[in-house]
């Protein structure tokens, strides 16, 4: 035999991992489970089986979770939230560095229970899942730590409801305690019906950190306990990970709740080589991509897209790499594919594969165990708008297709729903860094794949969610602003007086979209009084189609994105100049509307103006301190296309607190003025006609809320909408937001003071921005 031989074949030996200690863990609880509930295990009730897929053998038994002990969990919850948010940070900091040490040392316990409830390779559990959860605990401590000074003005949300998949179980836990946790919450989570015992374990443990009781709970179930979690009133913010069908679902049900939401959902992203990528590290990236935790990865890069002149070679090497995969045991150490989730899950793999009548289908030259096993699978030569090359798989498949140049692999990784994740592989790092920006994805990793770190967000864009998981992006997101709320009360146009007055010629206020005045579509308009009875003049009234046309023209903008910010800020300080220079007309137009003297509010729109003309070009992204040796940068991204629906009380002051903080970000708008009092925006066409704005930036359509708000809320091409209409529209908003899983901001009919500090500023910086984290690794 020679050495050649011997590494041909690379035979291992059996390197179990024992099993003893997890048994015995699950044995002491007589392999039956109840709730984590107020500090302590409730009595087992009616429930499921939970069993390891490589064995199918059946684990333990779990609790299946009622209303009754939703309703028990979320009172002790409720009940421990005050004390548990007055702690000084520090002492909060203290419990979360205790949880790490925990799982630290009891890391291989942990990880063990992980491979079997849910057949990963140990190599993964040990190596991964549960070293990312303790420095996730460890960061959170730092974050608990630093709040009071860094975060001065936000206080809790209250009780945090979590709900999550499979996949990761214990890490996912980690990304939505730790975070909880930290704010000063306190949590209800509901961990995946197939993988609850880490979870469980997780829970015992932290009686050993001396979490006081009610701080931590854990309720067992199927989508109907996740589902009355989410329906549960005294619930105040909902954490989602798991599939797209269900994430819209829950954003359905929470619309105009006031329920604080975040959603990390599926993904089919792209794994773009360009032809002077090193190859060999391409293909082992590849391996980490697709085949870790069997393809079951929500930012697996599923998709890969090869450049024409390497894709035979590159398919070649791959095949060759496939083939030396091992499938088996997850509990044996040499093992690099474990089992699948469950039985169901491989069917709908193996179904999804079978009906695929497309490309080419290369199966691994390995062995597969009868079981919950599926080969590593390539399937090459797929068209762009094949259900393989569109649908999320969740599995050890691969997909592929070729590109010729740079604008077309950009092209073909965009051409899909989602927007999680993105892979680019090359030596030229001009090439990488202009590429990458383009990506419409949350992370992005350069020459690696699956980075994944606590100080680094993640998360999604278009229908792969919205929300930040890791760093203080992700911390905010279980935050809010301590100022109290005043209620707002609906605006009333004033009415048609019985003999209305006019004076000189009628004029109609158009519509403005795509840089020209337009006539409504509907050939309607409708007149404005002053609360004199004076007719001050006539709006068209916008439909459907006007946003339709608005919408248009806000994408056919989208240049703006790529504007300097020193550019935009130009042009925002132009605007404020222009509008100064009119001052006493839009104060007079004011005093019509609104009876109250305009100087005020004109004032404040200029100095609006200005501060963010200010932003524009210091709103700036981080590096972030990962333990790689590289950087991850966060850099923060315009939303894309946004509607707004503008205050009613402040008809110029509201408008420019919304568009202002918009485009100076990049985004191109719609924007509804107010619908009581909307003149001032109408007489503001002229202003922005005069300013260099480019066509299309803004658009203005008028009318009624309750009538634009809905086509706005729901257009696919939309990425986020903006509510503060005196209207009661956040329900509806949020609604048909779940259409395309648009961001939305609404006001849940709470006032704002549009003069103060609450008028302006980073909650506006950061809703009209997504924070896109590309990981360049450093070194040759
Ligand atoms: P799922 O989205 O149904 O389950 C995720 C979690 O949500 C589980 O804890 C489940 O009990 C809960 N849940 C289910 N229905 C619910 C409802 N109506 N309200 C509240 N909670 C509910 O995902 P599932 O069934 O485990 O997997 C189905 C597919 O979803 C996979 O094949 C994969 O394509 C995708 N998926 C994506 C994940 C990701 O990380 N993005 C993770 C898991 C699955
Ligand atoms: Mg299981």
């Amino acid at each position: 035999m020679t050495i050649r031989d011997i590494f041909d074949s690379m035979d291992y030996g059996p390197a179990p991992e024992s099993s003893a200690e997890s048994l015995a863990w699950i044995a002491a609880h007589n392999g039956k489970f109840g709730h984590w509930i107020d500090g302590a295990f409730t009595k087992p009730g009616e429930g499921f089986d939970t069993a390891n897929p490589a064995t199918a053998k059946v684990l333990a038994t779990v609790t299946q979770g009622t209303e009754a002990d939703l309703d028990k969990a979320v009172s002790a919850a409720r009940k421990a939230q005050p004390a548990w948010a007055k702690l000084p940070a520090h002492q909060r900091a203290k419990y979360l560095y205790a949880l790490a040490r925990l799982v630290q040392k009891n890391s291989r316990l942990f990880a063990v229970l992980e491979s079997m409830d849910n057949g990963k390779p140990i190599r993964e559990s040990r190596d991964i899942d549960i070293p990312l959860v303790a420095r996730h605990f460890y960061y959170h401590a730092g974050l608990a730590q630093l709040l009071p000074s860094e975060q001065p003005d936000m206080a809790p949300l209250g009780v945090c409801g979590a709900i999550i998949p499979w996949n990761f179980p214990l890490l996912m836990l980690a990304w939505k305690v730790a975070p909880a946790l930290a704010a000063g919450n306190t949590i209800i989570l509901k961990p995946a019906e197939f993988t609850p015992l880490t979870a469980l374990l997780f829970a015992e443990l932290s009686r050993e950190a001396g979490l006081p009781k009610g701080v931590l709970n854990i309720v067992t179930g199927d989508g109907d306990t996740g589902a009355a979690l989410v329906a549960h009133s005294q619930v105040d913010k909902i954490a989602f990970t798991g599939s797209t069908a269900v994430g819209r679902k829950i954003r359905e049900v929470t619309a105009g709740t006031g329920k604080a939401l975040t959603l990390e959902l599926g993904g089919k992203s792209p794994y773009i080589v360009f032809d002077d990528a090193d190859i060999d590290s391409a293909i082992e990236g590849l391996v980490d991509a697709i085949w870790f935790n069997q393809g079951q990865v929500c930012c697996a890069g599923s998709r890969l897209l090869v450049q024409e002149g390497i894709a035979e070679r590159f398919h070649g090497k791959l095949k060759r790499r496939m083939d030396g995969l091992r499938v088996g045991d997850p509990l044996d150490k040499c093992i690099d594919v474990g089992a699948i989730i469950d039985p169901s899950q491989l069917a709908i793999i193996t179904a999804m594969v079978d009906a695929n009548r497309e490309g080419e289908t290369y199966r691994a030259a390995t062995p597969v165990p009868v079981g919950c096993f599926y080969p590593p699978t390539l399937i090459t030569g797929l068209s762009a708008a094949s259900t393989l090359m569109q649908e999320e798989i969740f599995g050890p498949v691969l997909v592929s297709t070729t590109f010729r140049t740079p604008v077309e692999a950009v092209e073909l990784a965009n051409n899909t729903r989602y927007g999680l994740a993105a892979t680019v592989w090359t030596e030229n790092i001009n090439l990488a860094l202009d590429v990458a920006p383009k990506l419409k994805a949350g992370v992005v990793w350069v020459n690696g794949t699956n980075m994944f770190d606590a100080a680094a967000g993640f998360g999604g864009v278009r229908e792969s969610g919205f929300g930040r998981e890791g760093g203080w992006e992700g911390l905010l997101a279980y935050l809010k602003p301590i100022a109290k709320r005043q209620p707002l009360t609906q605006a009333k146009a004033s009415p048609t007086p019985a003999n209305p007055t006019t004076e000189g010629l009628d004029r109609t206020a158009k519509l403005f979209i795509g840089g020209k005045q337009a006539r409504p579509d509907g050939g309607y308009s409708k007149p404005i009084y002053s609360p004199k009875g004076k007719l001050l003049g006539q709006i068209g009234v916008g439909n459907r189609k006007d946003i339709r046309n608005a919408v248009e023209a806000a994408h056919a903008a989208k240049g703006w994105a790529k504007a300097t910010a020193h550019a935009r800020a130009q042009i925002l300080y132009y605007i404020a100049e222009n509008l100064s220079a009119r001052a006493a007309e839009f104060a007079r137009r004011l005093k019509d509307l609104t009876e109250n003297p305009g100087e005020q509010e004109v004032e404040a729109s200029i100095q609006r103006m200005f501060t963010y003309a200010a932003w524009a070009d210091k709103f700036d992204g981080a590096v972030k301190s990962v333990p790689i040796r590289g950087v991850a940068i966060a850099m923060n991204e315009p939303n894309g296309v946004m509607g707004l629906l503008c205050p009613d009380e402040v008809p110029l002051l509201g408008l420019i607190s919304t568009i202002a903080p918009a485009i100076a970000m990049g985004n191109t708008v719609i924007v509804v003025p107010s619908e009581t009092a909307p003149l001032a925006a109408t007489d503001f066409i002229q202003v922005l006609e005069t300013s260099d704005l480019p066509a299309g930036v803004v658009n203005l359509v008028t009318g009624s809320h309750s009538d634009l708000a809905k086509p706005l809320a729901s257009h696919m091409d939309v990425d986020a909408v903006w509510s503060f209409s005196s209207t009661p529209l956040s329900a509806v908003i949020e609604r048909e937001a779940a259409s395309n899983l648009k961001r939305t901001w609404v006001n849940h009919a709470f006032a704002r003071d549009w003069y103060g500090p609450d008028g302006e500023g980073r909650a506006f910086l950061r809703a009209a921005t997504e924070i896109k984290t590309i990981w360049v690794p450093y070194g040759e």
